[in-house]
This record gives C-alpha cells, sequence and structure tokens, in this order.
C-alpha cells in the first residue's frame, strides 16, 4: 500500500515521504480499515518534528485521526464489521499504523461505527479534537443546565465543545478574537432545533448519540 512515513524526527521535507509499505494485517481484536480520510492533528506533527518525540518502531506512519470502511475483522472481532463505514481515534498511538495511508489497522473500539448520513469528513475531524471536548465537558459529570464558557469558540476543539455542551442541554457562552471567526455558519437542521450558543455568532450542529456513546467516559 501507499503510506506517508518517517523513520527519524524532524522537519517535515527532510524526513517525511511516500513509499510503498506493506498492507498491515489485523491481529486479535484489530480491524483492517481502508482509509478515505487521513485527520492531521496537532500532536502529529510534534511527534514528527521531535518536539514531542515518541518511539518509532522501524518506521512511523503518522496521523491518529480519519475515516474509511473496515476491510477485514481480525480473531474475537466480529467478521460482519466488514463493510461498516467508521471514524478513527488514535491511531498511532504506541503504533506504526496511522491513518496517512491507504490502510490501517486499530483495535476494534477505536474503529467507531458512523452512523448513516453522517460524512466521512465529520469522521475525520472528529478524533482527538471531539474526544478532547468531550472529556473536558463531562469529566466532572452532566453539564445539563449549567452555563459552559469555550474560550477560543472558532477553534478545533473549541466548536465541538460548543456543539457537544448545547446537545448536552447546557448553555453556551463562547470567545473569538476577531468578527472573521465568528462569521456565521449556515445553520443545520439540528442547530436550529437546539437553539444557538449564545455570545458567539456561529451556528453548531450537534452529532448524534451514537457517535459520543462510545467515547471513554459518561456520553453526558
Ligand atoms: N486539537 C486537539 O486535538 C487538542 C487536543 C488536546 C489539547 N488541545 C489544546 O486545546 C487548545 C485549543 O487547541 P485547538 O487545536 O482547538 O486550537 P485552534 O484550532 O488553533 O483554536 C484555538 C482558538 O483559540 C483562539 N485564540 C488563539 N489565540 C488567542 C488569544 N490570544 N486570545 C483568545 N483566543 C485566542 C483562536 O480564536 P480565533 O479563531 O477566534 O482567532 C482559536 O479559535 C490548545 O491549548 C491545545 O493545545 C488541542
Amino acid at each position: 500500500m501507499r503510506a506517508a512515513s518517517y523513520d527519524r524526527h524532524g522537519p517535515a521535507a527532510e524526513v517525511l515521504a511516500v513509499h510503498d509499505v506493506e498492507r498491515p494485517v489485523p491481529g486479535p481484536g484489530e480491524v483492517l480499515v481502508r482509509v478515505i480520510l487521513s485527520g492531521v492533528n496537532p500532536t502529529d506533527f510534534k511527534s514528527r518534528s521531535g518536539a514531542t518525540p515518541r518511539p518509532i518502531d522501524g518506521f512511523q506512519i503518522p496521523h491518529h485521526d480519519g475515516a474509511g470502511v473496515i476491510e477485514a475483522a481480525g480473531e474475537g472481532v466480529d467478521p460482519a464489521r466488514a463493510g461498516q463505514r467508521v471514524w478513527l481515534w488514535l491511531a498511532a498511538a504506541g503504533r506504526r499504523w496511522g491513518t496517512a495511508a491507504e490502510y490501517t489497522v486499530v483495535p476494534g473500539e477505536q474503529a467507531v461505527p458512523l452512523p448513516d448520513g453522517v460524512s466521512l469528513e465529520l469522521g475525520a475531524s472528529l478524533g482527538v479534537p471531539a474526544v478532547t471536548a468531550h472529556r473536558c465537558l463531562f469529566a466532572d459529570g452532566p453539564v445539563r443546565g449549567k452555563t459552559v464558557l469555550v474560550a477560543g469558540g472558532a477553534g478545533a476543539v473549541g466548536h465541538f465543545a460548543i456543539e457537544l455542551a448545547v446537545w448536552a442541554g447546557a448553555r453556551v457562552i463562547a470567545t473569538v478574537t476577531s468578527s472573521t471567526t465568528a462569521t456565521p455558519a449556515p445553520p443545520t437542521r439540528s442547530a436550529r432545533r437546539l437553539g444557538r450558543p449564545t455570545g458567539s455568532s456561529r451556528s453548531h450542529s450537534a452529532p448524534t448519540s451514537p457517535l459520543t456513546s462510545r467515547w471513554p467516559g459518561p456520553a453526558r
């Protein structure tokens, strides 16, 4: 398969290249996923550059996040999962098989089913930022009826925090640094149904419960 990879830390132009790499085989509890979209996260380039170095197991295919279709299930995983559309999280954590490749292998629970009607683009954007937002919001319990301040509401983590907080029944106040980043997005059906956050002119849709029910921690 074709894959971007590096075998030492450094600037992307010096260490990152596209190579032919043997397609991984899913082990027990794992799934092989045909990657359709790979999502880039700050942790990916910090690991590659050496700013936060991680051990390299011969080579490293970067990118934790992504979306695709399950190609094959390893031992102990329901074979019926083949063909399932999924979003991926922490694919490259402690493993060489990031999502910047035609295929990746991940533990089955890190390939989360994407509900019908949810785009692969959204799926590939969830991963680290959306799980971070989820943990920040819900680690100490439900936020229903509370007021949540999201500093940097236009950012990768911030906009998911707004959407999740609205979905969970909180009143949301968000900050933005300029009118440019506060430009209203077209409201989606779910955003209209759930109402808009306060203090920001952005509209935010709410993810459906199947997306969040498999995230670590309480769903609400
Ligand atoms: N991305 C992840 O997966 C992840 C995971 C764990 C932790 N984090 C942490 O979460 C924080 C946000 O990360 P992110 O990836 O969401 O970043 P981001 O997409 O770059 O968003 C950062 C937001 O902060 C706002 N901002 C920047 N400088 C500001 C300032 N001086 N005063 C007020 N607002 C300011 C920006 O607002 P405007 O757009 O309005 O200019 C921007 O929307 C960072 O501390 C990061 O280290 C991120």
